[in-house]
């Protein structure tokens, strides 16, 4: 396990673009696990920098998605599909087609989990997984308690969840109260991951998953069983960490 301190949130997205930017100049075609939430756009804008610099090419790129709320049609402004349009896939030259995200208005939703299970698999796997971490130390919207197994399939979100997520809602009712996610089963099978993480919230739940035991309870300790994660975190995160890195 690989931690990175930087001194700030600007840092952070160069640093994990990078890590990321290196294994796509060496592997093609190339599978991009992505993640949602405020943490990931500092490395999205450099990823699309990069891009348009030329210094990486998505045109042999598909990606997967960790996550997307049940209920919420990718045309709706907080829907995790009208999310990695605006803040990725628009902006770089991958073929849409080949951008999944889990539909969150599938009419057999376990059914449409075991599919994306399977064409993540045809795909020969994520190279690469983008990855934040929730206060509560979910990592997609595999939440405290989830099987460290667990495999791609509909949760209920924790309350915690529900209020995190409020502000980007009119109301705290509007917010969905499920979701589909890939499982911390199906996070540990990706060849590479990187969790980005800033903002003194998150310096108790960085330390639990990295230096605590690893428990269902905190979901994101699980990746102390990755073989190649990188944690790139910014200063005022990393604050409770006891080791020197
Ligand atoms: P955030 O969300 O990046 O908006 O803090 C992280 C997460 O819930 O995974």
């Amino acid at each position: 396990m690989n931690v990175i301190i930087v001194p700030n949130a600007e840092e952070m997205g160069k640093q994990a673009a990078q890590l990321i930017a290196a294994e796509m100049k060496k592997t093609s075609p190339f599978v991009l696990g992505l993640a949602t939430g405020s943490t990931p756009l500092t490395l999205y804008k450099e990823l699309i920098r990069l891009n348009k610099a030329g210094e990486i090419d998505f045109s042999k790129v598909s990606s997967f998605n960790l996550d997307e709320y049940v209920g919420l049609p990718g045309t709706h402004d907080q829907s995790y599909r009208y999310f990695m349009n605006q803040n990725l896939f628009d902006h770089v030259n991958i073929d849409k087609a080949r951008t999944h995200v889990p539909d969150g208005m599938a009419k057999d939703p376990t059914a449409h989990c075991a599919a994306y299970e399977q064409m993540m698999r045809e795909a020969g796997g994520v190279d690469y997984q983008v990855l934040g971490i929730g206060s509560n130390g979910h990592i997609g919207f595999n939440e405290p308690g989830s099987s460290l197994a667990s495999r791609t399939r509909v949760v209920k979100l924790k309350e915690s969840t529900i209020k995190d997520n409020s502000r980007f809602f009119a109301k705290i009712e509007d917010v969905p109260t499920q979701a589909i996610t890939m499982g911390i089963g199906t996070i540990l099978d990706s060849k590479h991951a990187v969790l980005v993480a800033n903002g003194a919230n998150k310096a108790e739940i960085v330390a639990a998953a990295i230096e605590g035991s690893v428990t269902a309870w905190v979901p994101a300790s699980a990746l102390q069983f990755h073989l190649a994660i990188t944690w790139v975190i910014t200063q005022d995160a990393a604050t409770k960490l006891k080791g020197k890195y």
